[in-house]
């Protein structure tokens, strides 16, 4: 498994004003831009090649996994070798490839078949951060668990009913224990209140066969007019076993406003320079 999907393409109204002229994904969390987090995790997990499923008003994206010449220089120059490193040590190969039209999850994957070829991979989206609880990280037991099984992997994660028809819910038999895969009966994307298979919510990390290209190319649009990857795999799921992984870290969906100041709050107190004093900050709001 070396390549993963990146679809980065989405406008970001539900962060608007902020995404209004620069990309959600890069809007900072603490001192890193959420994507980065994101592109950590997968390089955690083995993943060499970043495909970026992007739009034209996405530049900085690029630019910023990118080298910057420049900049280096001037560091190099200044003897500032701690922050020369911190920007040169994330840069992964990466290419991008353009979403033409919003058509949905399932569309943007779609975009990266040339790019994907014949070879299986993984899809992150990046409004979700994953906390990871432990080494190696959730993607990895994935990607072990797809290699071992032959089986693709959803990770899922429980949450409170009433949340459910905000995300692709998954049918399983029973809730695996966390940092275990089940075999899926069935997925559906955001099932009404009530009718949802389980409270297991597709968390946005995904490993699957290079064969879901051909499906993706053949399904029919479903939830909000768009071509859903949840259907997709859904497809998928009647031929060959599709599994289930169960987090064992912890999400923040950066979607949301409310789960972006999550993701700050805990990155804040879990920072290696600033914990400490963002820790007493925090204790100074508590009166
Ligand atoms: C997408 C997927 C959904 C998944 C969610 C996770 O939905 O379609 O199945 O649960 O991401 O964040 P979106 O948030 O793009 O509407």
């Amino acid at each position: 498994m070396r390549k993963v999907i990146l679809p980065v393409a989405g406008l970001g109204t539900r962060f608007l004003p902020a995404s209004k002229s620069i990309p959600k994904e890069m809007v900072t969390v603490v001192d890193h831009p959420a994507i980065e987090y994101v592109v950590k995790e997968a390089v955690a997990a083995g993943i060499e090649q970043i495909i970026l499923v992007t739009h034209s008003s996405k530049a900085s994206i690029e630019n910023y996994f990118d080298r910057n010449f420049e900049l280096e220089t001037t560091l190099e120059n200044k003897n500032k070798l701690d922050l020369l490193k911190e920007i040169t040590e994330i840069l992964p190969p990466h290419v991008s490839v353009r979403q033409p039209q919003p058509l949905g999850l399932g569309h943007a994957v779609l975009c990266a078949k040339a790019v994907i070829g014949e070879d299986d991979f993984a899809v992150l989206l990046p409004d979700v951060l994953v906390k990871d609880s432990d080494t190696p990280n959730d993607l990895s037991l994935m990607i072990q668990r797809f290699d071992k099984a032959q089986a693709s992997q959803i990770m899922v994660e429980a949450l409170p009913e009433y949340l459910v028809d905000q995300y692709g819910i998954v049918d399983v038999k029973h809730s695996p224990n966390e940092g275990e895969s089940i075999v899926m009966q069935g997925i559906v994307e955001k099932p009404a209140i009530g009718t949802a298979p389980s409270n297991l919510s597709v968390v946005g990390r995904y490993v699957l066969p290079a064969k879901i290209m051909q499906l993706l190319e053949n399904i029919p649009k479903g939830v909000g007019n768009e071509i859903q990857l949840t259907d997709a795999i859904a497809m998928l799921q009647e031929t060959e076993t599709v599994e289930a992984y169960r987090m064992k870290g912890q999400t923040f969906d950066c979607g949301s406003k409310i789960g972006y100041l999550k993701a700050v709050l805990h990155n804040g107190v879990d920072h290696p320079k600033l914990g400490e004093d963002f820790k007493t900050l925090i204790k100074e709001l508590e009166l």
